[in-house]
């Protein structure tokens, strides 16, 4: 497909203004529908954890289910470029599980590039990954694997020495390699500067409008979240409501015996063979 989204295409597109749409995602179905809709990004998040295995945080996710819902995704895309989110200890432990478990994403999972969190830190591991051939998306202010760390799920960067450390960090990553940077809860004004300071695209979450894509946790978009959606977010349709709607329906048909019907939800068989049954 030559309209395919490629790292080189996504910095043109900073470069001439065009905004990145980049969305997640976990599934076949929902990949497929996503890229068919024309996404250019999708992330197959480690928020799998909170948003459709039920757990409390991203911490829990397993690499091994991150490869999982990536090798599914991955049948469903055909265009849009697929990244798959390093989940947590799959990269902080030492160098070399890091290029394992990102190859892994690339190998097995057949992700076209990873995503890990972290800043200035995480510069030297992101630099061994570049170098041996695998592309990486960072990812800096609320970064939810360190969430208690940060006190909680909370806007970053508000003073002086967070937002220098912030566009310190945003300018280190870039010289690490990252090919792309996710600015999440920040503010505007904050994203706007990184995004002003940076070549590579700066894609927001909680950003503001002034950078150059806009993500979302899909299950909050397409407003399927069963727990409450960040403010920063916004539901574009009610698939929660929709599937309850349908799944009392469909309860009350049974009970009723409104369905199946025998014209429309069932199959024959002919008198001759029903006759010899009996
Ligand atoms: O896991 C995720 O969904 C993410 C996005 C919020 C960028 O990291």
């Amino acid at each position: 497909m030559d309209d395919k989204v490629t790292i080189p295409k996504l910095r043109a597109m900073k470069e001439s203004g065009e905004r990145i749409a980049m969305l997640t995602a976990y599934d076949w179905p929902t990949a497929l529908l996503l890229d068919r809709a024309g996404i250019d990004v999708l992330l197959v998040g480690d928020s799998v954890g909170n948003n459709i295995l039920g757990y409390e945080s991203t911490i829990p996710v397993t690499m091994e289910e991150m490869i999982h819902h990536t090798k599914a995704v991955r049948r469903g895309v055909k265009r849009a470029l697929l990244i798959g989110d390093m989940p947590f200890l799959s990269y902080q432990v030492s160098a070399e599980q890091a290029l394992a478990n990102a190859g892994r994403f690339l190998k097995e999972g057949g992700a076209d590039a990873v995503k890990l969190e972290g800043g200035a830190e995480m510069a030297d591991i992101i630099n061994l990954l570049v170098r041996r051939g695998i592309p990486v998306m960072g990812h800096i202010g609320l970064t939810p694997q360190r969430a208690a760390q940060l006190g909680g799920l909370k806007v970053q960067g508000r003073d002086e020495e967070t937002a220098q450390k912030l566009l310190n960090d945003a300018k280190i990553l870039e010289e690490a390699g990252v090919f792309s940077l996710v600015l999440e809860a920040v503010p505007w004004a904050l994203a706007k500067l990184i995004t002003e300071r940076v070549k590579i695209p700066t894609i927001g979450i909680g950003a503001g409008p002034y950078c150059d894509g806009q993500v979302l946790v899909v299950t909050d978009m397409i407003g399927l979240s069963v727990g409450i959606s960040p403010k920063f977010s916004k539901r574009y349709t009610n698939v929660a409501a929709e599937i309850e709607r349908a799944a009392k329906e469909f309860i009350s048909e049974v009970k009723s015996g409104k369905f199946p019907t025998i014209e429309e939800h069932s199959f024959k068989i002919s008198e001759e063979v029903l006759k010899k049954l009996q």
